[in-house]
């Protein structure tokens, strides 16, 4: 089988973890981890498995990575087993009522992208998921890297 992992990442929060879930899926998968300059929309469709990462930057991915699967056609991941997930702030850790009601409301970068991994025909295998810093530049919570591998362990055997 082969994966792909595209992620972005600014502050190397996500990048950990995209590392983490590509270590997890080598266990079973021919795994090629991507940044957004590194991946052709053509190339993405040639994995069997899809997983796509990126920090959630006003409650979406960063602008990189969206240009990337802007790109992708319509059906070119047809058949194909997608998932997606982020790295955002714990809302309910955010001193300020206002910031944290917007933070919650606006929602985040992983759904944006599993809505945009569907629209190009993707069989979505596990809900979108998210994985927590610290603060802005990070670090990762504690734990972390140890779910985002048993969240990838997971996404081998979901069907
Ligand atoms: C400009 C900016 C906007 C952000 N917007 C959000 C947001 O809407 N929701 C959230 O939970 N975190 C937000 N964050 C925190 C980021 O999610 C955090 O910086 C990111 O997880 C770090 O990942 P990285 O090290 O891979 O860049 C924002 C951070 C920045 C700098």
């Amino acid at each position: 089988m082969k994966a792909i992992v595209l992620y972005d990442s600014v502050f190397g929060n996500t990048r950990q973890i995209a590392q983490s879930i590509a270590d997890a899926l080598a266990s079973r998968a021919d795994v090629e981890l991507l940044l957004p300059t590194e991946a052709d929309p053509d190339g993405l469709a040639g994995s069997d498995l899809l997983v796509v990462g990126s920090p959630t930057r006003g409650f979406r991915p960063t602008e990189p990575l969206a240009a990337v699967l802007k790109h992708l056609g319509s059906r070119s991941l047809e058949g194909k087993r997608v998932a997606a997930f982020d790295t955002r702030l714990k809302a309910d850790e955010i001193d300020s009522a206002g910031v944290r009601f917007i933070v919650r409301t606006g929602g985040y970068a992983a759904k944006r992208i599993a809505d945009q991994l569907r629209r190009a025909g993707g069989t979505l295998i596990l809900p979108p998921e998210g994985f927590f810093v610290e603060d802005t530049e990070g670090p990762l919570k504690e734990g972390e890297l140890g779910r985002a591998a048993a969240w990838a362990s997971m996404l081998l055997d979901a069907k």
